[in-house]
């Protein structure tokens, strides 16, 4: 679905390298986390799927980027953005209408959707984003997680093959960014759409996510399944990136070793190991003796 060959980028008026030597392949279906310390490069990576690079930022670019097959250099940000769905860091930047409804359906109407189904779409959209109540309000009034949510249904109604997002839940409350998650958890397993997120927040990453990538200086340092990027957390907490707290758990297990195997990466395999170990060692725990005197 998406294939980085060899890439480098550096912005027009910067000459270092915003990204460089970048060679990954995300397959259809896939559900990545990005991780990494701030300027890493994790932004520009995203604006390279879309097109946003080099087709708005300019700068020299090294290397190919194919999306769907399509170089990303040859095609247009309309091109790519029927294959590709965005949904920016900064969600202000993003909205252009001043009604929630309208900010969605300016895409859907955009795309030529016919007018009978713009409806369905938006109704849908508004539900998985969870803002249906917000339907008739007015963009300026939203707080900043709202207008996030906005920009989350307005990307979902298109229902794109590829769905990027920077920091989609950086203004949303815990409860808020677990919502988001489980939404594109459900675009990702009914609709395979194939999802690629930066993210901060690296627990919903290591619940949600099937694969990780994490970005320092321009680099992707490293990639792979989610348990075994997290089995390295002394180096993302020299990165600065604080594993959740039941990889820190699990850590301690191991050093006390009691535990041989891999990383749980939710909460439940987590409650899983530790039940396992209490009742494993539990036979050989001998109750002292009650001295009774
Ligand atoms: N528009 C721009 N013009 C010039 N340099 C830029 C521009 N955008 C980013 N850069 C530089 O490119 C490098 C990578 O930036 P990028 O925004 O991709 O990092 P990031 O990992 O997304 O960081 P953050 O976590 O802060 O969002 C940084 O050195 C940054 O200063
Ligand atoms: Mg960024």
């Amino acid at each position: 679905m998406i294939r980085f060959n060899d890439v480098s980028f550096s912005y027009e008026n910067s000459d270092e390298m915003a990204v460089r030597n970048i060679n990954a392949h995300i397959g259809r279906g896939e559900f990545v986390g990005i991780i990494g310390p701030s300027g890493a490069g994790k932004s520009t990576l995203l604006s390279m799927i879309n097109g946003v690079i080099p087709h708005f930022y300019k700068g020299d670019f090294y290397g190919e980027v194919l999306v769907c097959g399509r170089d990303t250099v040859e095609s247009t940000c309309g091109k790519l953005s029927h294959h590709v769905g965005s949904v920016f860091q900064d969600p202000e930047s993003q909205i252009v209408s001043t009604v929630v409804e309208d900010e969605i359906a300016f895409g859907l109407e955009n795309f030529n959707i016919p007018a009978g189904e713009i409806e369905a779409r938006l109704a849908e959209a508004l539900r998985m984003a969870g803002i249906e109540h917000l339907r008739h309000e007015s963009t300026a009034a939203l707080s900043g997680g709202q207008k996030q949510r906005v920009t989350i249904a307005a990307a979902i109604a298109l229902r794109p093959e590829i769905l990027v997002l920077d920091e989609p839940t950086s203004q949303l409350d815990p409860r808020g960014s677990r919502q988001v998650f489980t939404t594109l958890r459900q675009l990702n397993r009914e609709y395979g759409i194939t999802i690629i997120i930066v993210e901060q927040k690296v627990m919903l990453l290591s619940e949600f996510c099937s694969r990780l990538m994490v970005m320092e200086k321009g680099r992707i340092i490293m990639d792979g399944p989610t348990r075994s990027v997290l089995e390295h957390n002394d180096r993302l907490l020299e990165l600065g990136i604080n594993c959740p707290r039941i990889v820190t758990l699990t850590k301690l297990l191991k050093n006390a070793s009691l535990w041989s195997g891999g990383y749980p990466v939710d909460v439940d395999e987590a409650e899983t190991v530790v039940r396992g170990i209490m009742e494993g060692t539990h036979d050989q725990y001998q109750e002292p003796e009650l001295s009774i005197q």
